[in-house]
């Protein structure tokens, strides 16, 4: 019979292995303890949502909504959709569990996978991770102002490198129809250089053009008015009073006029975090305003504000994040057969007082296991063979400086005083 053959895991799908998934949860850990800083609070959602919840959200003629979601029926047809984002979620959450009475200005963030069927490439994939944060029920400068401030200062504390924060205003409810008219204007006059696509944009949404990725319409719009031009009063001055603020702080950013968001549900302040080396995929986080949102998904006239920053990304702009790996404080090595019990009993005492401790099996040379704790890069190696057994002490190898220290270690000592002293040889005591 041939031998089965590997199944490969699905396009744009990855394993996050062992070292970049420490580096994460140095990332994840930062995002806790500085987001906590500023009273957020974590909320967990499913991955899984009605299709209606994005179709409505995110925008009908989204690249996202028209070609990029993972949806399907379930057996009993609901329309089901892996999430692409998650401030939809979060505001059906804030909807459904009652926090818009309880906590009507909630501040929650989140992590977690989502999908979207994009082409795979460097930093874009199919399944990707976010960590994000929003603000709900606050429509004032200073809520945006805050929440900005409290993504560079996560940045800096992850030690995030070659960043910059982009800002703009997308005007809302009162400016977006004269924009949107202006956009048109501009379309039509240029209707014979513009896509398919663009031409249908051009009648049921002309903001989607600005986010057009074929090349001969990206030109033309690089000269189309920009939204920034016709903002409303109302829309100025909150946009010059996140500005005051973050000037106040020190927050270092660029006004970006071109600056255009990939979701419909943006209004006012939008900004990116764009990261220098990343090539094409260079948005590191992004996210802005969303004041009709919670309205048009069936809530109070409630407005919100939140970002989202990219994993991957994150963990290529904050390489790091984490810092060193350290391999285990000891690596037990039985020498004979009849070593191994004795040899897991002692890494469990160990293991229960809080040390990092290597097992390795029996079987092997002294040589072979002691090259083996040091590709396991451990401080200590602790000998067991026929002698220790016999006199009831271990000997204690310093790996980094290669010296016997038998006569500290007696194995009838208890856990606690067993670590104590592996802990003194390595200069770690606490
Ligand atoms: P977004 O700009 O679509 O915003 O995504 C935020 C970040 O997720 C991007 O800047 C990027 O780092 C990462 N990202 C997006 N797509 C991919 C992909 N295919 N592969 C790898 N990384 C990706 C949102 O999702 C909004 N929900 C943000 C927000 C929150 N706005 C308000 N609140």
């Amino acid at each position: 019979m041939p031998a089965p053959r590997t199944i490969p895991a699905v396009k744009g799908f990855r394993d996050v292995l062992p070292e970049e998934s420490r580096r994460w949860q140095a990332l994840e850990e930062a995002a806790g303890q500085v987001f906590g800083r500023f009273g957020f609070g974590e909320i967990r959602l499913p991955v899984l949502e009605r299709t209606e919840l994005f179709a409505r959200s995110l925008g009908e003629t989204t690249d996202i909504v028209e070609k990029e979601m993972y949806s399907f029926a379930d057996r009993d047809e609901t329309g089901l959709t892996l999430r692409p984002e998650a401030t939809a979620g979060v505001v059906r959450a804030y909807l459904e569990s009652g926090l818009a009475q309880s906590d009507p200005a909630a501040r929650l963030f989140y992590r977690g996978p989502m999908f979207r069927r994009e082409r795979p490439q460097r930093g874009r994939y199919r399944q990707f991770y976010q960590i994000g944060a929003e603000v709900l029920g606050r429509d004032d400068p200073l809520a945006d102002a805050e929440l900005l401030l409290m993504l560079v200062r996560y940045l800096a504390a992850v030690g995030a490198r070659d960043t910059r924060l982009e800002l703009n205003s997308v005007g809302d409810r009162t400016c977006r129809p004269v924009y949107r008219e202006r956009l048109r204007e501009f379309g039509r006059a240029h209707l014979e250089g513009l896509c398919a696509d663009c031409h249908r944009r051009l009648e049921r949404n002309p903001l989607r053009m600005l986010d057009c990725k074929v090349e001969s319409c990206r030109e033309i719009m690089a000269r189309a008015p920009v939204a920034a031009e016709s903002l409303c009063e109302a829309c100025r001055a909150h946009l010059d009073g996140v500005r005051a603020l973050l000037e106040q702080e020190g927050v270092t950013y660029t006004m970006n006029v071109r600056l255009v968001r990939g979701l419909d549900y943006y209004c006012r302040t939008a900004f990116e975090v764009v990261g220098a080396g990343l090539g094409a995929q260079n948005a590191v986080g992004g996210g802005g305003r969303y004041d009709g949102l919670v309205a048009a998904l069936g809530g109070p006239d409630v407005p919100g504000v939140g970002f989202a920053l990219g994993l991957e990304r994150l963990a290529m702009v904050a390489p790091d994040a984490g810092g060193e790996p350290d391999g285990p404080t000891a690596v037990i090595l039985p020498l004979e057969p009849q070593a191994v019990g004795p040899a897991l009993a002692l890494a469990t005492r160990l293991r229960d007082n809080g040390l990092v401790v290597g097992l390795e099996p029996a079987g092997r040379s002294l040589k072979a296991l002691l090259r083996a704790a040091d590709r396991r890069r451990a401080r200590l190696a602790v000998i067991l063979g026929e002698e220790e057994l016999r006199t009831r002490r271990g000997t204690v190898r310093d790996l980094t400086r290669h010296e016997d220290r038998r006569e500290a270690f007696s194995l009838d000592a208890s856990g606690a005083e067993l670590a104590r002293s592996l802990r003194t040889m390595i200069g770690a005591v606490e």
